[in-house]
């Protein structure tokens, strides 16, 4: 039977108090970029919590014993231009030999749909665990996309992460990929006209670069 992706909330109070810092207006980018990166090792030490481990002996100073180690399970981290680049530093902080590669996608201003600049991927995606990341899911145009490029190159194993995702979002990337699962620290109410979440963060990529 084909895999049915799920909604994971990591509601763990460090991450929650790290968002709620993060929607504050008064939160600089200094600030912003920090909490991100703290966010993003927060909730890759949650994601990466089936990675299959393998038995290993080892002798401790007291006695061999058998131990579990990760199996080696290769691993991609894909962010989503601009934003998603805010949460590379923290991934690989907890998955140093990660390959990183990168969607470049802006929404459209007048229709909000998801326009592509760049994508390089590891050439071997087709065999990795595949972690996309982005802090908010919106319309969920810019993540569908992104996962359509990643399948279109063979990609199989593919997750999506975000710090804030609206409804709308959720339910567009379950109905183009029902086999990704995503992993989110908030399920805000929804978006307003101009498709931003509510209450959200605001626009993810300006608080963290200072580009407004
Ligand atoms: C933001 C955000 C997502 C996208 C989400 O990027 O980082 O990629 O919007 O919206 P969606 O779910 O409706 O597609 P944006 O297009 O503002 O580009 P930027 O990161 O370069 O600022
Ligand atoms: N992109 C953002 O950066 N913020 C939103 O609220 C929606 C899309």
């Amino acid at each position: 039977m084909d895999k049915k992706g799920k909604v994971y909330v990591f509601d763990h109070p460090l991450i929650q108090h790290k968002v709620s810092l993060m929607r504050d207006k008064n939160t600089n980018v200094k600030e912003f970029r920090e909490l991100a990166s703290e966010v993003a090792m927060l909730m890759g030490f949650e994601a990466t919590r089936d990675l299959p481990l393998k038995d290993v002996n080892i002798e401790t100073p007291m006695c061999a014993t058998t131990v579990k180690m990760l199996a080696g399970e290769d691993i991609a981290i894909v962010p989503i231009l601009r934003a998603g680049l805010g949460f590379v530093d923290g991934m690989l902080a907890l998955v140093p030999n990660a390959k990183v590669g990168h969607i470049g996608l802006y929404r459209d201003p007048e229709t909000h749909m998801p326009i592509e600049y760049y994508c390089k991927l590891p050439a071997d995606i087709d065999k990795r665990k595949i972690f996309v990341v982005d802090p908010m899911l919106a319309t969920g145009g810019s993540a569908v996309a992104a996962i359509d490029f990643i399948k279109r190159r063979g990609g199989q194993n593919i997750a999506f992460m975000c710090l804030i995702a609206a409804p709308e979002g959720i339910d567009a990337v379950h109905q183009a990929h029902p086999d990704v699962d995503i992993y989110i620290a908030a399920k805000d109410d929804g978006l307003n006209e101009k498709a931003y979440i509510l209450p959200g963060l605001g626009d993810a990529g300006d608080r963290l670069y200072g580009t407004k």
